[in-house]
């Protein structure tokens, strides 16, 4: 499975519900998983593998030594409180890292993969990154996020690095 990198039009499409909680999604999601964790990262949405459905995975405990993957099918946040300002990272924008603005603590609504309604309230980084992963399930990304003058910094930063 393929990470695909800022600039492809798949990263910036809304996805669509997850209508089937079925087998084939189930191998859609180890292979994410696999995907995921070689390329160390700690969250993947469906759109940045060219999937335009709404699910995504995390795993905040790598750090640890000890994965502990979280599976969020069709999420919605249901409530949100505070500021916090995280220094984010994308799979689909590699070597780049800006500091970005999130709710502190999110009341979230979703299903698991097997097809349970999982309803909790996440803070601190479990937040940060299910915001961020949220947001690719409308096509948003981080860096939509900074001021216009960071946002015009990192256009120049990424036209350096990935000039082909
Ligand atoms: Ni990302």
């Amino acid at each position: 499975m393929e990470i695909l990198i800022f600039g492809h039009p798949a990263l910036r499409e809304r996805a669509k519900p997850v209508e089937n909680i079925n087998g084939k999604l189930k191998e859609t999601i180890d292979k994410m998983a696999e995907t995921m964790y070689k390329a160390k990262g700690i969250g993947l949405a469906a759109n940045q593998v060219g999937i335009l459905k709404r699910f995504f995975i995390m795993d905040v405990s790598q750090r640890e030594g000890k994965n502990k993957l979280e599976v969020y099918i069709n999420p919605e946040i249901v409530s949100a409180e505070g500021e916090m300002l995280y220094e984010e990272g994308c799979l689909s924008i590699p070597g780049y890292f800006a500091p970005v603005k999130r709710y502190a603590k999110i009341y979230v609504k979703a299903y698991d993969i097997n097809e349970t309604l999982i309803e909790k309230e996440l803070e601190g980084i479990s937040a940060i990154v299910f915001q961020h992963e949220y947001d690719h399930l409308d096509g948003i990304l981080f860096i939509d996020r900074l001021s216009h003058i960071k946002r015009q910094l990192f256009k120049k930063w990424w036209r350096k690095h990935y000039k082909k």
